[in-house]
């Protein structure tokens, strides 16, 4: 079977970029012939951006409520969160030794650390955690550990996944063939989607719609999306407008060319955001309803994942980390 593997930082409430980018393009490929999938949450990830253990909490359970609520059926793929799957940790510091310092250097999210802190005139490495600068060797174990071939991502991710070829390269050309090279899959149709202020959405800009916001708040939210101040009536480009890439990520292709139609008929700001609102409310509408459901239901998701982590560790981190620890000359601990 083709391994599908993806994950999410628990570091905040999940938004519609998650959900476009993430959870409804990995929920479908869950469901096809033939894919045995790996959905996680990223709690280690998480410690680099938030230190407040409440917080990483209530993300988790968040997510992990937004996976099952999207139509994740736990007994039939492998739901998991991360730290209950300490080989993570242990293949990490195997890749750690094989990773090029000078490919990291070039990590985008270190990056533009950096280039934050030369604007506020500060040293480049000021107040930047290792663990930010890691990051990508982090992720290359989450994928690398289940040797997944394929990881549906947003744009942003690529070059991590990018980084893990390289690193299970060399470890295969040093240790022996134990890695499959991944993949990254990419939904061409909503690559990125924006946020409020038209950036990438992002936790990190504070510009993110939350997927389950109350209908109201909803409403708000897109009405408060930045606009050209073209009125009523004239023609507006519908490829440099947000509201139009956020309706595209959730319309059909006949609602999609309608809208284009209309952008250059001069439809009112107003109007289209109303639209906008009407079409992701009405798919997020139900599964909002499950969410709430489950949110109410904590013991439960925690059951669920405790026991995907258990028979993922025994079916295959351990028996993989065995295989690596006795590659690279450790003994055997079992
Ligand atoms: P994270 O938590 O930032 O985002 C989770 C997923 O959502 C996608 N995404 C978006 N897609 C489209 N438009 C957006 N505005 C948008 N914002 C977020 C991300 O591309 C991602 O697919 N490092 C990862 C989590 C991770 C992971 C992994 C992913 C850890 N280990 C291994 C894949 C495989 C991250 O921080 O994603």
């Amino acid at each position: 079977a083709t391994r599908v593997l993806t994950g999410i930082t628990t570091s905040g409430t999940p938004h519609l970029g998650n959900y476009v980018g993430a959870i409804r393009p990995a929920v479908a490929a869950s469901r096809m012939q033939g894919v045995e999938s790996f959905y996680f949450l990223a709690d280690y990830h998480a410690l680099i951006k938030v230190q407040d253990p409440a917080r990483v909490q209530r993300s988790t359970l968040e997510i992990a409520a937004t996976w099952l609520a999207c139509g994740l059926e736990p007994d039939k793929v492998w739901f998991y969160r991360q730290s209950d799957v300490p080989e993570t940790a242990e293949l990490y510091w195997l890749l750690t030794c094989v990773a090029g310092k000078g490919l990291l250097n070039r990590a985008h999210a270190y990056k533009a650390a950096v280039d934050k802190n030369r604007a506020d005139q500060l040293d480049d490495d000021a107040a930047i955690t290792a663990g930010l600068f890691m990051y990508p060797v982090l992720m290359s174990a989450d994928i690398l550990l289940f040797n997944a071939h394929k990881v549906p991502v947003g744009r942003d991710q690529v070059q991590h996944i990018e980084m893990a070829r390289d690193f299970a390269q060399r470890f295969n050309h040093l240790y022996g063939e134990h890695f499959t090279l991944p993949e990254a899959i990419i939904d061409e149709s909503v690559a990125t989607l924006p946020g409020l202020d038209g950036r990438k959405m992002s936790k990190s800009y504070d510009n993110t719609i939350a997927l389950f916001a109350p209908r109201e708040q909803l409403r708000k939210l897109i009405f408060s999306i930045l606009t050209d101040s073209k009125a009523p009536g004239e023609a507006k480009d519908a490829d440099a407008s947000h509201v139009f890439q956020l309706y595209q990520a959730f319309a059909s292709d006949a609602e999609t060319a309608a809208m284009r139609q209309a952008f250059a008929d001069g439809i009112g700001w107003g109007d289209a955001k109303q639209a906008l609102f009407e079409r992701i409310d009405a798919e997020v509408a139900p599964l909002r309803v499950k969410y709430e459901a489950l949110m109410a239901r904590p013991a439960e998701i925690e059951a669920i994942l405790r026991d995907g982590a258990h028979r993922l560790r025994e079916r295959h981190a351990a028996p993989l980390m065995r295989q690596l620890r006795e590659a690279v000359g450790y003994r055997d601990l079992s």
